[in-house]
């Protein structure tokens, strides 16, 4: 019997695929990069701030210290700060807000399990915030997906053993974390069909069976 629904945030909730891939892009560029792609953005789904640094620069053929490094990961993340100034409700994927409050009425808990470390301010301005009961994100975690960390925190926050929860994500890290949480997933997003979820859907505006999957 599932009780919690644990949504992942990028991809899933809110589309902010492009705004990390333009400040990729600008970094990418300030270095000398100028074959980063949108293709290469898309490796990027559901990976750590530091490992998607490294897919970027694995285009060049510059090497850095991982002081350096870091200073590089900040560099985007200052840029995607700027970015996410403009975030608004709009950024809501559709179905959202419908199937959480079916959820929610249902008398089902929601959480968030996200790597990312801006993860509050974007459900601050997104307006997502009074939607969640329990967040788990960058900023609670130290191993990234596929490590079932963040799921395992977002679990023991709502309070619930990971067989009670499903989790909902669009990328196959996360997929991959769900399973070594002990817990079923919902798939959804662009490759919902090869992300190896228990559950399919081309997103949470779909006709999805929330009546058998809660059954668990
Ligand atoms: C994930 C995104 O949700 O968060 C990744 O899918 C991103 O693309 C990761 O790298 C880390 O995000 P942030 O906001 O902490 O840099
Ligand atoms: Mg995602």
């Amino acid at each position: 019997m599932i009780k919690g629904i644990i949504f992942d945030l990028d991809g899933v909730l809110v589309s902010t695929d492009e705004l990390h891939y333009e400040a990729w892009k600008q970094l990418a560029e300030e270095l000398g990069i100028t074959s980063f792609t949108k293709e290469d953005n898309e490796k990027q789904r559901g990976v750590s701030r530091m490992e998607s640094l490294e897919i970027v620069l694995n285009k060049g053929d510059k090497v850095y210290s991982e002081e350096e490094k870091e200073a590089l990961a900040e560099r985007k993340n200052d840029c995607y700060k700027e970015l996410l100034e403009t975030l608004d409700d709009s950024a809501v994927l559709s179905g959202v807000k419908e199937a959480i409050s079916y959820l929610k009425e249902k008398g089902l808990l929601i959480g968030v399990g996200s790597v990312s470390k801006n993860t509050p301010v974007i459900l601050q301005k997104t307006g997502l915030e009074s939607y969640i009961d329990k967040v788990s994100c960058g900023l609670d975690i130290t191993n990234s997906k596929p490590d079932p960390e963040v799921f395992l925190v977002a679990a023991k926050k709502l309070e619930l053993e990971p067989e009670e929860c499903l989790v909902v994500e669009d990328s196959e890290a996360g997929i991959v974390a769900a399973k070594a949480a002990g817990m079923k997933s919902l798939g959804v997003g662009p490759y919902y069909k090869s992300l190896g979820a228990t559950y399919e859907a081309t997103g949470l505006d779909a006709d999805i069976d929330w009546e058998s999957i809660l059954e668990g």
